[in-house]
């Protein structure tokens, strides 16, 4: 893995994502021996659009794992509000940093960024499109409670037009057998057409669309709630009238298996009642805990960290 950039999920082998889980199972039981693995080592984090959770578990990861941080958490700080290039950005951060980690609201920024730098780019958001270390996020948490990435039924809820972590986990979680997805999003948000048909329909996924979460929550193993992406509506309206179209709450709950796993990439505005959270079935905040795992993992292995293997 050393030097490979991340821009989506298929860019790692099943191979390389068990390594990568593995690793981050043996960083979580005993954090202390990873201090020093990128030690002299810098991350760069360049956010051209908003994050809490995913710049600050890079930096965290980064930092626990004995390395450097350096970047910015909004493009006015930086050269681009006077015109400058992404692709002129990225050469000059190549020639500061070892690892850089970008975010930007443009779909394929993370992959151009990628042909102009000789240090690998890992994709935290390019648009509506690709978030593959939330993905690996969301993966290590459901191995972690499921005890597997394969044969389970899984609803994706919201916003799967915009919504990329939804694109992301939805072409993981279509390499592993037996997996079948359920989409439950208003007709207006329904996931984009190249999942269907560049991605389900070749590796032979089953699939149903609904409108009603209500209809489907007894049939789930795993239930992924999202935000609907107010940032990437072209009307306001249309927002307004979509944005509460789903809210789960402890009642309708009840219609749910005990074991579902009910897991969001956070952050949460409306989609889940806070009453849910004290719910044995919410792992959203323990996902938040996997995220920074993972992304040690991640960064001490395209770093060239080859300890820790099977
Ligand atoms: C997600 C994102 O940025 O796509 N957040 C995250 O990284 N955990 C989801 C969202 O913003 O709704």
């Amino acid at each position: 893995m050393k030097g490979k950039h991340l821009i989506e999920p298929g860019d790692f082998s099943i191979e390389e994502l068990d390594d990568l889980f593995s690793l981050a199972e043996k960083i979580m039981e005993n954090p202390s021996a990873f201090t020093e693995v990128c030690r002299g080592k810098i991350l760069a984090t360049l956010f051209f659009e908003p994050s809490t959770r995913t710049r600050l578990s890079f930096e965290a990861a980064m930092l626990r794992l004995g390395g450097s941080t350096l970047g910015f958490a909004e493009p006015n700080a930086s050269s681009t509000a006077k015109g400058e290039s992404l692709a002129d950005t990225i050469r000059t951060v190549a020639a500061y940093s070892d690892i850089i980690a970008m975010r930007n609201p443009k779909e394929g920024a993370a992959l151009l960024a990628s042909q102009y730098s000789e240090k690998p780019i890992i994709n935290a958001g390019d648009g509506g499109h690709h978030h593959p270390t939330q993905t690996l996020t969301d993966l290590l948490t459901i191995r972690t409670i499921k005890g597997t990435t394969s044969g389970l039924t899984i609803g994706l809820c919201g916003d799967l037009k915009f919504g990329r972590t939804v694109h992301s986990l939805a072409k993981a979680m279509a390499r592993y057998p037996g997996n079948r997805f359920v989409l439950i999003s208003p007709p207006e948000l329904e996931i984009p057409d190249y999942i269907i048909n560049r991605v389900f329909k070749p590796a032979g996924v089953s699939f149903s669309r609904v409108q009603q979460m209500e209809e489907v929550l007894g049939d789930l193993d795993i239930l992924y709630m999202t935000r609907v992406q107010k940032e990437r509506f072209f009307n306001e309206q249309d927002y307004i009238r979509l944005k509460d179209s789903y809210i789960l709450t402890l009642d309708k709950l009840r219609l749910a298996k005990k074991d579902l796993c009910v897991l969001h990439p956070l952050p949460r505005v409306n989609e889940i009642a806070p009453e849910v959270d004290s719910d044995p079935r919410a792992a959203y905040f323990l996902q938040v805990q996997f995220g920074m795992f993972v992304r040690m993992a991640l960064i001490a292995r395209v770093l060239g960290y080859e300890g820790g293997k099977k």
